[in-house]
């Protein structure tokens, strides 16, 4: 993965999955919880509603997992990687689990989904295995395991969205959220297993999702990030059907919550994404001039064996679309070297559709066959592990000069930026974000803080970061 820390969580996690504690406020003789999250910002946000049901029947987390009662790994199966760095954690913690049996040690999200109650089996020191939908159950799963027996929920729901359930903010920078609109996905890509783990597609009311963002924004937040598997099929309609919100409404009345309010998305499917979205980005300033849209494979035919529904034609149409409608949009994607059959032509593909969109960021893999997919059961993982990492490196080198390149074009120009917190490097300079969501760093002055939004001028840039000073 290419260090750009852009879209830093939505696409870093889901790309590979890194652990990250998230923190509690302290009670005293609270039961601790020490809960680590890997995957997708999805999980990311679930592990937030996981923490606010265990704090409603008295948990507290700690940082550190020797001090807790309960250890919850919220998992990832999107690759066969993603399950080994899981598989790896967890031996480190049966080390404690000998010292300390009374210790819950519990696997959620994606891989509990994936293989349910066999996970109690290959993993004896698991004690609870609960899939995406089935959180709110924790409380009584946790209390089957005091009982001294094992315990496993991982039904799939077509109405769940934990929608009245506000998250708690854990390990945040106070100016930037997550907000998950819908759950689950309706899309068949071959590759891919997210359908199996988090089952249908359904949409959160949209008077939650926009009254979730109204109270961030009052307690101080300054961006919210719209998620989803696919955020353009996002559609909710009222009970009695006289109300309906398709996505680009949903991105309008998230706007329009207050003009300091930026608003992001992610992910938007090539074959979904409408002009109506593309101008509702336009229309209004709040609305980052950004889409992720993974095009995954240049090669039409690799798209049809993907299942992806859509062309390298189609996919060149859209970009135009962007082009014209949002001139200056930023645009990430996603790419999968050496899916099954794929020819070095189909590879060149790849390339040239990479040197046609120059991306300003990618976040690119090897395919990893999962078990139970469509590809895994039709299709042959026909592709040298030394050949997919031949092309995934030629993908990589494109995307860095291109990424630079990009990056390039800023200097001597003025962005918006808004702060988010300090520089990791130096306490002195700031850190945030322009528009485009490419990370900004600049000398801090004593009048300005997290959350407020200033004009700084860059002035060089190095792979990943644009370095400027700031314009008063
Ligand atoms: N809903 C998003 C993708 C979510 S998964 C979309 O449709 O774009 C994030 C990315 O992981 C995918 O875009 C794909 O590039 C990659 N991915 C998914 N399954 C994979 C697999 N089996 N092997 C390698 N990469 C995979
Ligand atoms: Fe997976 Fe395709 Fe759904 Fe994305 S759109 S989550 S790649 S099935
Ligand atoms: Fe991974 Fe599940 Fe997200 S498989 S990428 S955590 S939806």
């Amino acid at each position: 993965m290419i260090d750009l820390q852009i879209a830093d969580k939505v696409h870093d996690e889901a790309r590979q999955g890194e652990a990250v504690l998230l923190e509690l406020p302290k009670k005293p003789d609270a039961r601790k919880l020490y809960i680590e999250s890997y995957g997708c910002a999805m999980n990311f946000a679930d592990s937030e509603i996981v923490a606010s049901i265990l704090s409603d029947t008295g948990f507290d987390t700690t940082d550190d997992y020797h001090q807790a009662d309960v250890i919850f790994i919220n998992t990832c199966s999107i690759r066969e990687n993603a399950e080994t760095r899981v598989r790896n954690r967890l031996s480190q913690f049966s080390a404690v689990k000998r010292k300390n049996p009374k210790l819950i040690v519990g696997v959620l999200g994606c891989m509990a989904e994936r293989l349910k109650s066999k996970f109690l089996e290959e993993e004896r020191l698991v004690d609870v295995v609960v899939g995406p939908d089935a959180y709110r159950d924790l409380p009584n799963l946790i209390e089957q395991v005091e009982t001294g027996q094992k315990a496993v929920n991982v039904l799939l729901s077509r109405d769940e969205t934990y929608a009245d359930i506000s998250p708690v903010r854990l390990n945040s920078n106070g100016i930037t959220a997550f907000i998950s609109i819908t759950r689950g996905c309706n899309n068949m890509c071959s590759f891919c297993v997210v359908p199996f783990t988090r089952g249908r597609e359904r949409s959160r009311s949209a008077h939650s999702i926009v009254a979730e963002a109204a109270q961030l924004f009052n307690e101080g937040y300054r961006e919210v990030t719209l998620l989803g598997q696919n955020v353009d099929s996002y559609l909710w309609k009222s009970e009695d059907e006289s109300e309906q919100v398709n996505f680009a409404r949903l991105l309008e009345q998230t706007a329009q919550i207050n003009p300091l309010l930026r608003v992001r998305f992610s992910t938007s499917h090539p074959k979904d994404i409408t002009d109506e979205v593309l101008h509702t980005i336009a229309k209004y300033n709040n609305i980052c001039n950004y889409i992720h849209l993974p095009v995954q494979s240049g090669n039409s035919r690799i798209l049809e064996l993907m299942n992806r529904t859509y062309t390298r034609e189609w996919y060149i149409n859209r970009i135009e679309a962007i082009r014209k409608i949002i001139p200056g949009c930023a645009i990430s994607t996603d790419i999968i070297a050496g899916f099954c059959t794929e020819t070095e032509e189909d590879h060149q593909d790849t390339l040239s559709i990479m040197d046609y969109v120059e991306y300003d960021f990618a976040y690119n893999f090897t395919y990893s066959e999962r078990p139970g997919t469509l590809a895994a059961r039709k299709l042959t993982d026909d592709i040298p592990e030394e050949v997919k990492k031949r092309r995934l490196a030629e993908i990589l080198a494109k995307q860095q000069a291109h990424s630079l390149t990009k990056l390039q074009t800023w200097v001597g120009k003025t962005i918006n930026v808004l702060i988010e917190g300090t520089s990791k490097k130096s306490d002195k300079d700031l850190r945030g974000r322009g528009d485009s969501g490419a990370m900004v760093v600049f000398p801090a002055n004593g009048n300005i803080k997290p959350g407020d939004y200033v004009n700084v001028l860059i002035e060089k840039c190095t792979s990943a970061t644009l370095l400027g000073k700031l314009v008063l």
